[in-house]
């Protein structure tokens, strides 16, 4: 073991390993504040704050320097282009912003704004800088993938001072664009949403030569120059020091901000990634709230702490906004660094605003570094709406390898291929389900990616080929930073190529991290890509094969001895674009290009990549799952996952979850127990453990633990089926995997802000897993009338609002909710492969009105061949008392050889609660078919079970209930 070169708490172990102190540091449970920026210690932001504040303080008289020259402004196939004149000094001087605002086909609008001067060029940088000079244009080209197609029946009706768009779905929504100052209303339905500037905090620093000046004092007891207090603060316009690194900032202030209001709305969700509720806070100040905005600025922040906007490892800068029946969103795409700020104030000009019950309006401010003024707007009216308008801007999730959402088994460090092939054994022998063993960089000689340690893992395949015996897989992590080793031949074709990120100098960036000193492969640069996809063919990455995948990890990027953890802002990538203003997108192009990678393995293969990323940008659900990072074993943790992943379902990206267990320390065993149970409910479903704590695989904790936490895992392989069907919803729609309940309900106002419990996609199941210590029940909310039934022993709920749910630790509160049919798979099986052709088991949750329905969505769970029509989709419902199966796919040129491989699949059990007390005991209905009713008994609802109903899943087909009801009175 090189102990030495395992620090246990990663950058500030090794910095003390740089500084010649020991490594053993061992973890303390605070996040490193120090270590990262506040808003005040970060030039643009306490600018941008600064300009609100002024504009605050002056009231009405304040008035934004913006204004559209309306002689500028044309109008062509659904787009409205002119130029904004930013008033610079008393003299009236100006500068110019080209404005392009397009109304797209799909009901949405865009808003971009450039600046003329850095757009050609005709600008200076300092310090011989060899970055570019226009504001980074690029990240269009690598987030958005469809959407796009102006609106042909757009409108705009020009008046005076301002021009008004109509436009969206039968012309129901409208822009009005004022000219001076310059501001966007968007309306629906004639009432307006969302307002652009309406607080007059547009800002674009322009570019400006340096004027050497003195710098302001301030002496103590006296007020800070004006300057400063009106936004004009210089002191972070031309370099920047944090931690000891200085940012050269060749380019001068050039951030950019813009005020956005959702009048009315009380609520607003996502911009993940932060620990802390669904619903946001205010940030600025106040009981309750935080003091600082939301920041995003992907980073490898360890030992994170709960409730905080402090940035996280991944960012969508995505907001819905909601008030009852209404939704409506914003788009920032920028991928510099940037931070929200959030105030909600009483609605104004409302007099019924006043009194008890009254509305708020949620003011936004955002604010980035550098880039384009770029935000897309959605009007709703319901979250389906949003998110589907988002999805087919930046894509949907994809449909993953089958497996990937089942249990995968990971640690900091599986130690040898005895030690990975000692574990799966064990499972299979104490039958507990998973799919997947995982490999932390332990496995690689010496930290050298594509390699494996030769006395530790000397014989990979073979280690494959026992987990294949169960149609199991292995993941192994690759990391962006490539060890600087003489004689590594990735390092060498690295440097030889000139693949890495470049330092300003437009040299090799040579940085830390696990591997000591390390340069980073470039995914920005398209010859990058070829080269990675080179690199992970069966025939190079030698001691890999089919059933091995990828956990990206690190790609924030992490550089233990950068700022903040990361990159140099005036680090170079590919074509000259400063590390600044391509930042929070790194991470999504290294995980794009493991993705096209493992496209590439084999020619001729093709198949579904899995790959685990930690960092994340908008688009990123394209390309696999993410988890939330370095977590902790203790309880507010677990509580903190699912607010994060909610976040993150309603931003696109609903393929996540938490390390099962927590990553630091060790958990007690009810918190571990919990936390398995907790698990079953993340769409992505691991357990990982820090290299520094006991061995915690499920077996190892005894009874009554294990056994429960086994039952968990099966309860997530029964339910394979119907996570697997939700999965491919996402794919094709956006809607979450697991859905918050303002998602479900939108007129329910109590429940906008729960998000301790959520539904498991269409399905009517509602789990509220427990995350306190101790809990032996949960309060349940109820959100209609509707029945609900306990998953397990079909206790019947009724009644919105508060229910108590008994939760001893063998028991997961989750209801079942009349209407829904849900398919499940209940053969215990050591892997999924395994279940591929099992019968399946059809749950028939009664409503109110005795009517359920439901859905299943099966393909090979492995292939592309889903596109040609290779799967089945049905649809099950129940009425009148008639459940029947019905084809919904669309045939393609490889159904009908998919449905011959799963023909004779059948259905073997239905279950039925919530039948009617007519229905008792046992009896043949029409065609034969047996089923055994079982009375309603105390709390517990009327049941029933139809054994070996002799159908196919892959047939049309009816079971006719009707005899039923009549055989109460034949006996
Ligand atoms: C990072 C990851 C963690 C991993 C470790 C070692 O801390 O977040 O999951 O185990 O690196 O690779």
């Amino acid at each position: 073991m090189h102990l030495s070169l395992k620090p246990s708490s990663q950058w500030t172990a090794c910095v003390a390993l740089l500084s010649g102190l020991t490594c053993l540091i061992a973890p303390t449970a605070a996040v490193k504040y120090e270590n990262f920026k506040t808003c005040d210690q970060t030039g643009f932001c306490k600018r941008n704050r600064a300009y609100a504040d002024h504009a605050g303080q002056v009231g009405a008289s304040f008035e934004s320097p913006y204004r559209i020259e309306p002689d500028s402004l044309s109008w062509e196939q659904g787009q409205l282009r002119g130029t904004i004149l930013k008033t610079i000094d008393a003299a009236g001087e100006t500068v110019r912003l080209p404005i392009t605002i397009s109304f797209l086909e799909s009901g949405s609008a865009r808003v971009v704004v450039d600046e003329e001067k850095r757009q050609k060029g005709e600008i200076e940088l300092r310090h011989d800088s060899m970055a570019r000079k226009e504001r980074y244009n690029e990240v269009e080209s690598l987030v958005i993938i469809g959407g796009l197609s102006l609106s042909l029946t757009a409108k705009e009706e020009r008046d005076v001072g301002k021009t008004t768009v109509k436009y969206g779905p039968n012309g129901k929504f409208a822009a009005i664009v004022k000219f001076s100052p310059f501001s966007i209303d968007f309306a629906r339905d004639g009432a307006t949403q969302v307002k652009l500037n309406d607080r007059g905090l547009l800002n674009m620093e322009h570019w400006r030569p340096k004027i050497e000046k003195a710098e302001p004092e301030q002496k103590e007891g006296e007020e800070l120059p004006a300057e400063v207090q009106t936004g004009e603060d210089e002191s972070t316009w031309w370099d920047e020091t944090f931690g000891g690194n200085t940012d050269s900032k060749p380019r001068g202030p050039e951030s950019i901000a813009l005020d956005i209001t959702f009048p009315g709305y009380d609520h607003v969700y996502g911009i993940p990634e932060h620990a802390g509720p669904l619903s946001l806070k205010q940030t600025r100040g106040g009981s309750g709230n935080h003091a600082d905005p939301y920041r995003l600025y992907n980073a490898d922040v360890f030992e994170y702490i709960m409730d905080s906007p402090m940035t996280l490892y991944g960012s969508i800068p995505f907001m819905q906004a909601h008030k009852k029946d209404s939704t409506v969103g914003v788009f920032w795409l920028n991928a510099a660094e940037t931070w929200i700020d959030i105030i909600k104030e009483k609605e104004a000009h409302n007099p019924l605003s006043l009194g008890l019950g009254s509305k708020m309006d949620t003011k936004t401010h955002w604010f980035s570094e550098s880039g384009l003024l770029d935000v897309f707007i959605f009007l709703g009216p319901t979250p389906k709406d949003i998110t589907k308008a988002y999805g087919e801007l930046t894509g949907f999730s994809q449909l993953p390898q089958e497996f990937s959402i089942t249990y995968h088994q990971c640690r900091w460090n599986y130690n040898t291929d005895e030690d990975v092939k000692d574990v799966d054994r064990k499972m299979t022998k104490y039958q507990i389900p998973y799919d997947v063993i995982w490999l932390d960089i332990e496995y690689t000689d010496d930290k050298k990616y594509f390699t494996w340690d030769p006395l530790t893992f000397p014989d990979p395949i073979g280690m494959l080929k026992q987990l294949d015996e169960s149609e199991r897989k292995l993941v192994a992590i690759i990391d962006p930073h490539i060890k600087k080793k003489d004689g590594y031949h990735i390092v060498d074709e690295l440097t030889k190529k000139d693949l890495a990120v470049h330092n300003k100098e437009g040299n090799a960036y040579e940085g830390w991290c696990w591997p000591g000193s390390s340069y980073w492969v470039d995914c920005f640069n398209p010859a990058a890509i070829e080269w990675w996809k080179t690199l992970f063919q069966y025939t190079a990455f030698k001691g890999s094969a089919e059933n091995v995948f990828i956990w990206n990890d690190m790609n924030e990027p992490s550089v233990f001895n950068g700022p903040e953890t990361t990159m140099p802002k005036d680090n170079l990538h590919h074509g000259n674009w400063e590390h600044r203003d391509v930042h929070n997108i790194n991470g999504m192009t290294f995980h794009n290009a493991t993705y096209q990678a493992l496209l590439s393995r084999k020619k001729g293969e093709l198949r579904r990549p899995f790959i685990l990323t930690r960092s994340y940008y908008a688009g990123s659900q394209r390309l696999g799952a993410m988890w939330t990072g370095d977590n902790q074993a203790s309880w507010d943790h677990l509580a903190a996952s699912f607010p994060m992943i909610l976040n993150n379902g309603i931003a696109g990206y609903p393929f996540a979850g938490a390390d099962v267990g927590g990553f630091f320390g060790n958990p007690e065993k009810d918190l571990l127990t919990r936390w398995y149970q907790a698990g079953a409910f993340y769409p992505f479903y691991r357990g990982h453990a820090h290299i520094d704590t006991r061995r915690r695989e499920p077996y190892l904790a005894g009874e009554p633990y294990t056994g429960i936490i086994t039952r968990a895992l099966r309860l997530r392989y029964a339910l394979l089926p119907t996570w697997y069907t939700a999965f491919h919803q996402a794919s094709v729609d956006g809607t979450p995997i697991i859905r918050p309940h303002y998602f479900e309900y939108p007129s329910d106002e109590q429940g906008f802000a729960v998000d301790d419990q959520f539904f498991v996609g269409s399905t009517g199941l509602l789990a509220h897993p427990v995350v306190t210590e101790g809990a032996e029940s949960v309060e349940m909310y109820l959100p209609d009338d509707e029945l609900y039934f306990d998953y397990f022993d079909y206790t019947l709920y009724s009644g919105k609002g508060k229910h108590t749910i008994s939760a001893p630790l063998d028991k997961i509160p989750l209801l079942m909710q009349g209407g829904h049919i849900f398919p499940r798979k209940d053969r215990p099986r050591r892997s999924s492969g395994l279940m591929r052709f099992d019968p399946y088991t059809l749950v028939i949750v009664l409503g109110k009105v005795g009517m359920a329905k439901g859905e299943l969505y099966v393909d090979d769970g492995d292939s592309f061949e889903y596109e040609q029509g290779a799967y089945i989709h049905r649809t099950f419902e129940f009425s009148n008392n008639v459940l029947e199966s019905k084809n919904i796919a669309t045939k393609g040129k490889l159904t009908d050889k998919f449905l011959k491989t799963m023909k004779d699949v059948a259905v073997e059990r239905i279950i039925l609660v919530g039948i009617p007390a007519s229905w008792t005991g046992k009896s043949t209905l029409k065609g034969g078919v047996e089923i055994e009713c079982h009375a309603a008994e105390g709390p517990t609802a009327a049941w029933a079970t139809v054994k070996k109903p002799g159908v196919k899943v892959v047939e049309d087909w009816r079971i006719d209930f009707n005899s039923l009801s009549h055989v109460r009175d034949e006996i």
